[in-house]
């Protein structure tokens, strides 16, 4: 039995399932993500951890215990929200002191814990200050301070990152991993950010519209897909349009039902001068340094391709004929409800 294991978990406002029978399981000091769309269930399903929210209907239990049957409070679930929900009048120690004072921990205890936690987010310095002066990614981390300091059987992050800046947000989510990995509390982090997922999750739950698409590592997420809206909510995917010339192109293959053909953009290229392949002409060039992202008008449709390391010479133009290499064994292929045809179980 997995450490947190949720089963059926259902819920529903009025006559509206925001969770249609969610079966979860997540292991002793893993980092699990739940990835969805707004909308999706994600906030939905962690208040319910967190006893914010019963379920209708379902099962979660932590290390074999019925959580369900246990009040929020009694939980010991650490969480980090979206808005920092930092006391400005307390210090940055009486903050992540706070949870520790309802549960009658020694004054003396308290300090070393504090002391702990804040240097855990690298703020040991600052204990004394008001958080009021602090940025956002500073008042995030007394936040997972807080939540950490009672030394909870899980932590829960929800969208703990939206509010800051992009680069601020990379700097922090390898901090957020770094320090899950030092501490090992089994967590539980939400985002609707595909590349933040990737980065920091060791297993992802991708989500949509209150059931889950598919579980995996990053790796299997991205590499596998198991269904065309996995497919095409984490990274981007070229949809063949239908017709003689993919049909040419698939003849091949000997895959039967495929309702669309697909393909990532870092698995085309273009080709070189007398190669064969798919013709076309350049629509769009966008230089990103190093990569480029060029956009290809053929007979199989409009095709983004990504082309590593462009370099100084590469340079293509828009109206320029080009000719694209496209190994049909790259191509994805979907049947009309959206599974995928042929993927590694
Ligand atoms: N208290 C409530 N009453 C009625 N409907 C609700 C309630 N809470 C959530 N919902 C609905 O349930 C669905 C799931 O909401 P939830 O907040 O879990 O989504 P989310 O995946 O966290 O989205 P976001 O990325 O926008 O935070 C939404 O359609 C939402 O409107
Ligand atoms: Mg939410």
């Amino acid at each position: 039995m997995a450490y947190l294991e949720i089963k059926g978990a259902t819920k529903s406002f009025g006559n509206f399932t925001a969770l249609n029978g969610v079966d979860v399981s997540v292991e002793r000091g893993e980092f699990f993500t739940l990835l969805g769309p707004s909308g999706c269930g994600k906030t939905t399903l962690l208040r319910a951890i967190a006893g914010f929210n019963d379920l209708t209907s379902g099962d979660i239990t932590v290390d074999g215990a019925d959580l369900r049957r246990v009040p929020p409070h009694q939980r010991d679930i650490g969480m980090v929200f979206q808005d920092y929900a930092v006391f400005p009048h307390l210090s940055v120690f009486d903050n992540v002191a706070f949870g520790l004072k309802p549960r009658k921990v020694p004054a003396a205890e308290i300090r070393t814990r504090v002391a702990a936690a804040l240097a855990a987010v690298h703020l040991e310095k600052l204990a004394d200050r008001l958080p009021a002066a602090m940025s956002g990614g500073q008042q995030q981390r007394i936040g997972l301070a807080r939540a950490m300091v009672i030394n909870p059987r899980l932590l829960l992050m929800d969208e703990p990152l939206s509010n800051l800046d992009a680069k601020l947000r990379i700097e922090l989510r390898e901090e957020i991993r770094d320090i899950q990995k030092q501490v090992g509390i089994a967590t539980i982090y939400v985002t609707h950010d595909q590349e933040e997922a990737l980065a920091i999750s060791d297993r992802i739950c991708v989500m949509s519209a209150g059931h889950i698409e598919q579980i995996g590592t990053p790796q299997q997420i991205y590499g596998n897909p198991q269904t065309r809206f996995v497919a095409e909510f984490v990274g981007t995917l070229n949809r063949l349009a239908p017709g003689a010339a993919t049909d040419t192109l698939v003849a091949g293959l000997g895959v039967k039902n495929a309702a669309l053909w697909a393909i990532r953009p870092e698995r085309l290229a273009l080709a070189a001068p007398g190669e064969a392949g798919v013709a076309g002409t350049v629509t769009r060039y966008t230089y990103l340094g190093r990569e480029a992202h060029v956009h290809v008008e053929t007979a199989v449709g409009n095709l983004a391709v990504q082309v590593a390391n462009p370099g100084m010479a590469a340079v293509s133009a828009v109206g320029d004929a080009v000719t694209l290499r496209l190994d049909p064994a790259s191509l994805l292929a979907f049947d009309a409800d959206g599974k995928r045809i042929g993927a590694e179980p």
